[in-house]
């Protein structure tokens, strides 16, 4: 079988080495993939955002199947355009994809259908924004409404700071279309969890949970960013809040995209804060997450090709999803000044010796011209190891990460302190 992957990040990666596994796919794809994703699938450059091409390549290649990994095209419709030439996908459609793709339509629902998240408003001018945000209690969170990579989210501490944040996306332009309409909503507090599940729209199976750090820097701070590092399974997700996740959230989560008339396939993300109250919906995603995948999947001991297909075919409750006992630690090596400004083109080594104990997993990285690994984009690779436990997955994703070298090269040295001090608590 022919299977194509749209996307060219470090969850991409993951999904590939993955989907290698599979004996049945006999040739593997990547539109437009990276450096590394060379390496395992044939790069064809097309860019993950020029769906009609894809499509249409698809078609003329006759891929038996495609996963479409990333955002943007899916909200631009691929699932529906590869479905209109006969091709199966992974992945939901456009108007399930909206669920990730406008935050407006994701708050509304979550309201509808009584499903727990921050108390938000939203707005479409600046004046009533502004005079919203003057009198508000804060601190306070202003959203983008749109894609934005995960950097559309700015929490004000003051009413100054958030009278700031919504004149620099409703005006200033800060992200583009995505900022002409936002949403300001109540400041929660608590562990953050992340978890994805293959869905079919009826039948939901959850995978191991995770635990992103989204900051740039050490101790969170510093910017937000795609995320730079994750363990997994998340302590903050115990036996209890996975419960209460499943009746209170995930399920009736289906139920509402169901009962809109867009029944979700694929990958549903939900961005959990285990607040006081219990948990809560911070976001959902339309897809898996990055990083999260490169630290899930290596934990999955069934066929990912077997429960993708299952999403797409409405067959998932027939289908066993297992993941290994123990844990998993993927430590982001990124280019220096990330999510801001930084360089590229810097020459990558030491990737042989970390991949003797570690899975390096790359995300922006391309190939020179004499076959050296160049670094291409903020994140450049995803370090993930795993072990019997937290404390050592950590250790060893640390100590393969030691061996890769680029100039101007950023990690966190933190990644799954906070899990480790849930033990303790
Ligand atoms: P989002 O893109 O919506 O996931 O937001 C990015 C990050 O901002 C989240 O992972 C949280 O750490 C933080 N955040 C978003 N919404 C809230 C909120 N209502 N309260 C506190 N933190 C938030
Ligand atoms: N790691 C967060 C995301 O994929 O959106």
């Amino acid at each position: 079988m022919k299977v194509l992957v749209v996307g060219g990040g470090g969850r991409e990666h993951a999904i590939i080495k993955k989907l290698k596994e599979n004996k049945e796919i006999t040739q593997l794809y990547c539109a437009p993939g990276n450096g590394g994703i060379a390496q395992d699938a044939v790069c064809v450059p097309y860019k993950s955002t020029d769906v009609e091409a894809i499509a249409a390549y698809a078609a003329a290649e006759k891929m038996d199947y495609v996963v479409v990994a990333q955002d943007d095209p899916l909200c631009m419709g691929l699932v529906d355009m590869l479905k209109a030439v006969g091709i199966p996908s992974f992945g939901p459609d456009k108007l399930a994809a909206r669920i990730e793709g406008s935050k407006v339509f994701s708050k509304n629902l979550m309201k509808k259908y009584g499903i727990p998240t921050a108390a938000y408003e939203t707005f479409d001018e600046l004046d009533k924004a502004l005079a919203y945000v003057r009198t508000v209690k804060c601190p306070i969170v202003v959203k983008a409404d749109g894609l934005a990579l995960g950097k559309g989210v700015l929490i004000c501490m003051n009413n100054a700071e958030a009278e700031e944040a919504v004149t620099d996306m409703m005006q200033g332009g800060k992200f583009g279309a995505s900022g002409s309409r936002v949403v300001v909503e109540e400041f929660l507090e608590g562990p953050e969890v992340s978890v994805l599940c293959f869905t079919d729209g009826t039948t939901i199976r959850p995978m191991i949970s995770s635990m992103d750090h989204k900051r740039a820097l050490d101790n969170d701070e510093g910017l937000n960013t795609g995320g730079m590092g994750v363990i997994a399974p998340n302590p903050y997700y115990t036996a209890d809040v996975a419960q209460r996740c499943m009746q209170e959230i995930f399920l009736p989560t289906l139920d509402a995209m169901r009962k809109e008339g867009c029944p979700f396939h694929g990958c549903l993300y939900f961005g959990l804060m285990v607040t006081a109250d219990g948990p809560k919906v911070i976001e959902y995603n339309c897809r898996f997450g990055d990083p999260e995948t490169q630290a899930v999947l290596p934990l999955l001991q069934s066929d990912l090709f077997t429960i993708m297909r299952a999403t797409t075919d409405e067959t998932l409750d027939q289908v066993e999803v297992k993941f290994a006992p123990g844990a998993s630690c993927c430590v982001v090596l990124a280019s220096g000044g990330y999510p801001v400004k930084y360089e590229s083109g810097k020459v990558i080594t030491g990737l042989e010796k970390a991949e003797e104990t570690a899975c390096v997993y790359h995300a922006g990285t391309k190939l020179g011209e004499n076959g050296e690994i160049l670094t291409a984009g903020g994140r450049v690779l995803g370090v993930t190891a795993v072990a019997d436990d937290l404390p050592r997955a950590i250790e060893k994703a640390y100590g393969a990460a030691d061996h890769i070298r680029f100039e101007k090269l950023h990690r966190r040295s933190d990644i799954g302190a906070k899990a480790l001090k849930a033990f303790e608590e």
